[in-house]
Parts: C-alpha cells; sequence; structure tokens
C-alpha cells in the first residue's frame, strides 16, 4: 500500500542519516597557504568533501575573501578564514589534518631545491605552531622543496617533543596522477582503472615511478617506452612550469591529487579499511631516513609502509641513482632546522 511504502521510505531515510552521522565523524581539516594558487582550488575541492565538518582556511592574506567565497557553497564542511599570524592558533586549533601548500613556487630554470631558502623558514614556522595548536594532526606537506620540507618539519616536532612519524607525510600524489595519465596515454588503456606506485622522492630523478608493477599490465610497451614515461614523470613539474611562463607552477591538478591525498588520511583516520597511498615518509624501506613508497592509511597515520615490490633492472638502477640526492636533500634540512 501506499501508507507501507512512504513508511518504509521513511525508515530508509533514517538509516541512511543515523548511518550517515555514524560514519562521518567530526573532522577539522586546515589548509595553510589558502589564498594560493594551489590554496584555493584545494579549499573548493575540501569542501566539496563530505568527510569535512569543519575547513579552517589560512594565509598570511587573502583568506577572508576565499574563505566567504567557497563558504557559499551548500555542503557539509563549515568554513572560517584567518589571515595573519595572529590567528593562525585559532586556524590550527582542533585539526586532525592540516595541509600545507604554503611557499613560493618555480620559475623557469629553477629547480625545487632553489625555492629551499624561502620555503624552509615559512614551514619551520608554520610547524612550529602546529606543535603548539595542533600536535596531533596529520601533517599533509605540498610546500617544496619536499624532499626537505618534510625532514625540517620533523625536525620542528622533534624539537617542541611533538614529533610522531606516523603522522608526517610529503605529498607525492601528484606524480602518481601524472604517472598513470602518461601510462594510459601510451599504453591506451581506459585511464580511470590505472595504478602506478612512485617512489622515492619528489624532485628530478628521485621521482622513481615503477611501470614494471603498472597495472593493468601491458606487453604493448618497450624499453624505449618506458624510459620516455619515466623521464615525463620526472620532468611533469617543469613541463608545467615552463608552459606557464613565469605565472608559477602545478596549481589545479596539484590541488586534485592533494585533495586525493587528504581524503585517504581522512579515510584511515575513519577506520575505512586497505586505504593505501604512495608518500614521503620516514622509513627503513631502504637506509635513507625518508622515502616515498606505498603507504597504509590507519586511524593513527601511517599504519604501514609498505616495501618497494619487485623492480626490473632499469628501475634498481634508478633506485640507485637517486639516493645521493635525497640523501643531501634530507640532510640539508635537517640541518636547517637544527641551526635555525
Ligand atoms: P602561490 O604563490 O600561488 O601560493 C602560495 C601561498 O602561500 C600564497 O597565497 C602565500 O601568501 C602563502 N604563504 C606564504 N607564506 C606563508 C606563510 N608564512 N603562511 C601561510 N601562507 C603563506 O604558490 P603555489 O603555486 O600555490 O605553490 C605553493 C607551494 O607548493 C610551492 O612551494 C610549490 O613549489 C609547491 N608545490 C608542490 C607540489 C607537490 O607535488 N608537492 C606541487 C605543486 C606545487
Ligand atoms: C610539481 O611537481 O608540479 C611541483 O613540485 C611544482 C614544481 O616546482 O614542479
Amino acid at each position: 500500500s501506499i501508507l507501507l511504502r512512504s513508511a518504509l521510505k521513511r525508515d530508509a531515510g533514517r538509516a541512511i542519516r543515523s548511518f550517515s552521522s555514524e560514519s562521518t565523524p567530526a573532522r577539522k581539516v586546515a589548509v595553510l597557504g589558502a589564498a594560493g594558487g594551489i590554496g584555493q582550488p584545494l579549499a573548493l575541492l575540501m569542501k566539496l568533501n563530505p568527510l569535512v565538518s569543519s575547513l579552517s582556511l589560512y594565509d598570511i592574506a587573502g583568506t577572508p575573501g576565499v574563505a566567504a567565497d567557497v563558504g557559499h557553497i551548500n555542503t557539509r564542511a563549515v568554513v572560517a578564514g584567518f589571515v595573519g599570524e595572529d590567528q593562525l592558533g585559532e586556524a590550527l586549533k582542533g585539526a586532525d589534518v592540516v595541509i600545507i601548500p604554503a611557499g613560493v613556487p618555480r620559475k623557469p630554470g629553477m629547480t625545487r631545491d632553489d625555492l629551499f631558502n624561502i620555503n624552509a623558514g615559512i614551514v619551520k614556522g608554520l610547524c612550529t605552531a602546529i606543535a603548539k595548536y595542533c600536535p596531533e594532526a596529520i601533517v599533509n606537506m605540498i610546500s617544496n622543496p619536499v624532499n626537505s620540507t618534510v625532514p625540517i618539519a620533523a625536525e620542528v616536532f622533534k624539537k617542541a617533543g611533538t614529533y610522531d612519524e606516523k603522522k608526517l607525510f610529503g605529498v607525492t600524489t601528484l606524480d602518481v596522477v601524472r604517472a598513470k595519465t602518461f601510462y594510459a596515454g601510451r599504453a591506451k588503456v581506459p585511464v580511470e582503472g590505472v595504478n602506478v606506485p612512485v617512489v622515492g622522492g619528489h624532485a628530478g630523478i628521485t621521482i622513481l615511478p615503477l611501470f614494471s608493477q603498472a597495472t593493468p599490465a601491458t606487453n604493448a610497451l618497450g624499453a624505449e617506452d618506458i624510459k620516455a614515461l619515466t623521464k615525463r614523470t620526472q620532468e611533469g613539474g617543469t613541463e608545467v612550469v615552463e608552459a606557464k611562463a613565469g605565472k608559477g607552477s602545478a596549481t589545479l591538478s596539484m590541488a586534485y591529487a592533494g585533495a586525493v591525498f587528504a581524503d585517504a588520511c581522512l579515510k584511515g583516520l575513519n577506520g575505512v579499511p586497505d586505504v593505501v597511498e604512495c608518500t614521503f615518509v620516514q622509513s627503513t624501506v631502504t637506509e635513507l631516513p625518508f622515502f616515498a613508497s606505498k603507504v597504509r592509511l590507519g586511524k593513527n597515520g601511517v599504519e604501514e609502509v609498505l616495501g618497494l615490490g619487485p623492480l626490473s633492472d632499469f628501475e634498481k638502477e634508478g633506485l640507485e641513482a637517486l639516493k645521493p640526492e635525497l640523501k643531501a636533500s634530507i640532510e640539508k634540512g635537517i640541518k636547517f632546522a637544527r641551526e635555525n
């Protein structure tokens, strides 16, 4: 009967409501650098994420406008903008996940390491505030050079006595996003089903895509194809920097990648099983203290750092070749944090 049907519908509605409130706990996400090229589209994407209940947008300028704009979107997250250092504490208090895309981007001809002198200090300052106001938050580091900014963050947290290696992540998702896109294009397979692990670090040859483990596997690609795909993935950032010709680096694809990674962290926190992403973390996978590899995410951040799996000879060579540069970048970050 109509009555029964509407009663069933009502019950189903109630079940869905109670299910969703139980399965989506309140989660505060803070974006530091939220008025920037990455920060703005990332703020948009986080506002669209139903796992976020509170979205805190911080920058040294411009965040009131971004927050007012994004805040009008009719999704769950309540948005607040914070501007200037005296509002940083308020922006961070209670945060579950802090995403950091603050700092200067590259111009043509620059390496990511050329950003060190400016960005190291910015990251150090922001991490000092995180240690004070939300020491238990998961930190997603986007600011370059990631190979050094993550070690800087670790040192700042160690000094403050708040370091938890399970909660500090260098965001390398854009390398995975690129590897998937380029592989799908060359192998002529639908990109939606493609997966490619990318390990190492996040600069030039330290970015090591493992196309031998790409799925779906293909025998359409020869050694020359793999070499070309590897080089294009390693130089993906430079490709965008050159195309933008002085107007900065990747922002839209980075915002997408940052949103994918933050979503994975939130799912992990919420107890969703088998959430695995490649990310740059404290690691024993190689002799280097930090390394990007597949990581299983859970309620406490890192649940398990996964190994590299079987490598092709080409990948083994790439792994050995990247170690000296990655080691030097890590040490540079640690030294900076200890001396400043
Ligand atoms: P941008 O210049 O457009 O934006 C940076 C923002 O940071 C600005 O709004 C600026 O006001 C803000 N900022 C500066 N100092 C700050 C501070 N102390 N506190 C808070 N905010 C501060 O640059 P962008 O294109 O958004 O890039 C940001 C960073 O992300 C760069 O370092 C870039 O190299 C890096 N990046 C990383 C990846 C990656 O894959 N990890 C990808 C792309 C870009
Ligand atoms: C990227 O990979 O796009 C970023 O690291 C930005 C850059 O400088 O290339």
